[in-house]
């Protein structure tokens, strides 16, 4: 789906996972959504606060897991997703501190398989994700399946391509600070997903979005592996589906 402007699509997007919260309310049931970090969400996050703020609606059913983090990283360092999230929803809602699942950027390596098997039992336990909110990186990437990621891959430590940490350097003042590693959920954990909603805005994306919806299924374009899933939609701006 195109729209005019990543404000619009922004606001539809809000509106579709209010629904499921409400809807999921209404049974008396949690929401348990898939969240993401990056500029592209930030917009769908400030709606939802606005939902909140204005409108009433409740996050006290929501579970949420986070695609990826920075390994390694501490939670109250800039450029952790954890900080992210707070600053730019969970600090203005009412989500239980305690539904609220990152992977961990502190953990000692011989800790991190362990923390991954956990983090898939405990998205299994609270039911799957009901919705995942998918960006891309101009590597072809969802969450930090970088290039030569596996379909079926789970929930695991990674090293970052080296596009994904020149265009994350700004963030950490230079390419040298930005970390080699991450924890995504993997490709296989997104799929659980009920409903994947990938969305992308600017010129910027572009040209990966041309390869993303029209390319061949290749490991060298992870997103590509969308196309294996019957539950994915694309939300793009009328700038990032320019080459479309
Ligand atoms: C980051 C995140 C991804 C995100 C992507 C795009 O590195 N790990 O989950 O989708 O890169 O970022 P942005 O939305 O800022 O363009």
């Amino acid at each position: 789906k195109v729209y005019k402007s990543e404000e619009t699509a922004s606001v539809k997007v809000a509106k579709r996972i209010a629904k499921i919260i409400k809807k999921r309310q209404e049974k008396g049931k949690n929401a348990v959504l898939g969240l993401a970090t990056g500029a592209t969400p930030v917009k769908v996050y400030e709606e939802l606060i606005r939902l909140h703020k204005e409108e009433g609606l409740s996050f006290k059913n929501v579970i949420t897991f986070n695609l990826d983090e920075y390994y390694p990283m501490q939670p109250d360092e800039n450029q952790s997703y954890v900080k992210f999230m707070d600053e730019n929803l969970f600090n203005h809602i009412d989500i239980p501190r305690e539904n609220i699942n990152i992977p961990d950027g502190t953990l000692a390596k011989e800790e991190i398989a362990d923390f991954c098997l956990e983090y898939e039992r405990k998205i299994t336990e609270v039911g799957g994700l009901d919705l995942q909110v998918l960006g891309i990186g101009r590597t072809g990437h969802i969450g930090f399946n970088e290039p030569g990621s596996a379909p079926n891959s789970g929930t695991r430590l990674v090293t970052l391509d080296d596009l994904t940490r020149r265009d994350a350097s700004r963030d950490f003042g230079g390419k040298e600070n930005v970390p080699t590693k991450a924890i995504t959920m993997g490709i296989g954990t997104i799929f659980k997903a009920r409903e994947i909603i990938l969305m992308a805005w600017s010129k910027k994306k572009a040209s990966i979005i041309k390869k993303a919806v029209e390319g061949e299924i290749s490991g060298s374009v992870p997103a590509t592996y969308l196309h294996l899933n019957d539950h994915v939609e694309f939300i793009l701006d009328a700038d990032a589906a320019s080459e479309l």
